[in-house]
């Protein structure tokens, strides 16, 4: 299924500093993020972001700490005006709404789910989750069964009337997330959303964003600089490096070809087996022999490795929903295990 593009920033520039237009030709000619600093007492945020959102998918960007990542999202509902550059939802250009325009679109188009859940002391849960309807002017009854319906969907019936301090980090994000989809905006910001809490309660987390999004198909933004979630996470995985993109694509095809060494290294480490599915390693097409079973295109090659019991002899037929769509052999797959630049360099020399 071809997706349309929800959100499309465009040559997008952010400079901060005193006279951010004064120092933009130096940038545009080249200027990096350390000389600007040096020379002209500037920081470069962003430098020449071109990035598609498609509508129903997660979209992560992802970077070391001041890589850029919080000041792209913030581009997004204008909470940062760009030094050059265009954002369009749906086809508008936002940097061109009225102030008024601006307030109705933020309330309206996009919601966001905060790292430090942003969650108001004195108001219950169900009031907090509420809190984009009252905005909104919509009735007490009508925007308390909203709440109280997305409250239950994300596990906190029953903690209704209930005060923040009185929750565990993981069920206020769960508050959060509450809020956000009560608010029925196509759009949802995630700023590092899940960074706060705990290893286990972030993967329940994560597992819960990833059941709501088969339902609900937001058009998700979600910051991170962890790479496990990232890859867990993304339709559309965006790597930013000092204000610009070094690399975006399907996590798995940035994975299996890192466009340069600072990816290389980002994605040394991970546990590939884990992360790299079926289908972006199988060949398209006609079985192969000794066709040992059936694996699905969706599997982990670590669940296949665990069904050969290791056995590289093997061939497997690839299925889509039950329907042959190529075949898997297990040399290939050994062979997707090893990092990119290694493969690259193989000189067919072990010492
Ligand atoms: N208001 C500001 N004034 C000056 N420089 C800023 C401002 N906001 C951000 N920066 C700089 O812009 C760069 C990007 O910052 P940003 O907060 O977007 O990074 P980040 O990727 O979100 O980092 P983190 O992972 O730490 O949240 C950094 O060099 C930062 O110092
Ligand atoms: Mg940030």
């Amino acid at each position: 299924m071809t997706r349309k593009t929800q959100l499309s920033i465009r040559g997008l520039y952010k400079i901060f500093g005193a006279r951010p237009q004064t120092v933009l030709p130096h940038v545009l000619a080249g200027m990096g993020k350390a000389e600007l600093l040096q020379k002209h007492g500037h920081v470069l945020g962003l430098q020449n972001i071109n990035v598609d959102m498609k509508a129903g998918e997660i979209t992560v960007v992802m970077g070391l700490s001041g890589s850029g990542k919080s000041t792209l999202i913030r581009h997004v509902n204008r909470l940062i005006e760009p030094t050059a550059g265009e954002i369009e939802i749906d086809g508008q250009n936002i940097l061109t709404l009225s102030a008024a325009e601006l307030l109705r679109f933020r309330q309206t188009k996009m919601s966001m789910v905060f790292q430090k859940f942003a969650l108001f002391p004195h108001r219950t849960v169900l009031q907090n989750a509420a809190m984009a309807l009252e905005v909104r002017g919509e009735s007490t009854s009508e925007r308390e069964a909203e709440a109280v319906k997305w409250l239950d969907r994300v596990g906190l019936a029953g903690f209704e009337g209930h005060y923040p301090h009185q929750l565990s980090g993981g069920m206020q994000q769960r508050v959060g997330i509450a809020r956000a989809l009560a608010s029925n905006s196509d759009i949802m910001l995630m700023d590092e959303a899940f960074s706060a809490l705990d290893p286990l309660i972030r993967t329940d987390m994560q597992n819960l964003l990833l059941e709501l999004q088969t339902e609900l198909h937001k058009t998700i933004v979600f910051i991170t600089h962890d790479l496990d979630e990232a890859l867990k996470l993304a339709d559309h995985l965006v790597i930013l490096k000092d204000g610009a993109v070094v690399q975006q694509g399907e996590p798995q095809e940035i994975l299996l070809n890192p466009a340069d060494p600072y990816i290389e290294d980002f994605v040394g480490d991970i546990n590939r087996a884990r992360v790299l599915r079926v289908r972006s390693i199988m060949h398209p097409g006609e079985d192969g022999d000794h066709i040992a079973g059936e694996v699905d295109q969706n599997a982990t090659l670590e669940s296949v490795i665990e069904l050969s019991g290791g056995d590289t002899q093997k061939n497997y037929r690839v299925c889509a929903e039950g329907v042959p769509v190529g075949f898997l052999d297990m040399k290939e797959l050994v062979k997707a295990l090893v990092p990119a630049h290694a493969n690259a360099s193989r000189s067919g020399d072990i010492r």
